[in-house]
């Protein structure tokens, strides 16, 4: 089997991997990081968006191999120790979650919004989220929350 090597949350991991496996599977089950979630494992749903060399990815449409070398973030990487990113307090102060499972994704999406487009307008964010399904809140209050962290980010 072919050994896969990256960075994860600024740690080098390596591991074998056959080469049909998603880099969700490796965070997952090689890695136990299982706060990237699999919603659909088909590229629709953004429950497993992770950050790759800087840019926010679905971590179901990259094999791990194909992340070989890369910097990879999931969101067990984006806290500083117990103090929480701000668009994860931006997500708690503004109820940008129910059942939770879409938000980790949810969450490095509007993190690599937020870097790339500080003073992304409300439309411009919900175009950017079109890639991250929600079944519970109905988008408003993750908006919310994406326009609180566009302040203390
Ligand atoms: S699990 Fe990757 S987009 Fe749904
Ligand atoms: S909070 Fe339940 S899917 Fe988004």
């Amino acid at each position: 089997m072919p050994t896969v090597s990256m960075t994860v949350n600024g740690k080098k991991v390596s591991g074998e991997v056959e080469g049909r496996i998603l880099l969700v599977q490796f965070l997952r089950e090689n890695l136990r990081l299982t706060g990237t979630h699999v919603g659909c494992d088909t590229s629709q749903c953004g429950a497993c968006v992770v950050h790759v060399n800087g840019d926010s990815m679905k971590s179901c449409t990259l094999l791990a191999v194909q992340a070989e070398g890369a910097e990879v973030t999931t969101i067990e990487g984006l806290a500083d120790g117990d103090t929480l990113h701000p668009m994860q307090e931006a997500f708690r102060d503004n109820h940008g979650l129910q059942c939770g499972f879409c938000t980790p994704g949810m969450v490095m999406s509007a993190v690599d919004l937020v870097k790339k487009n500080p003073k992304a307008s409300e439309h411009e964010i919900r175009e950017w989220l079109e890639g991250n399904i929600c079944r519970c809140t109905g988008y408003h209050n993750i908006v919310k929350s994406i326009q609180q962290a566009q302040q203390t980010m």
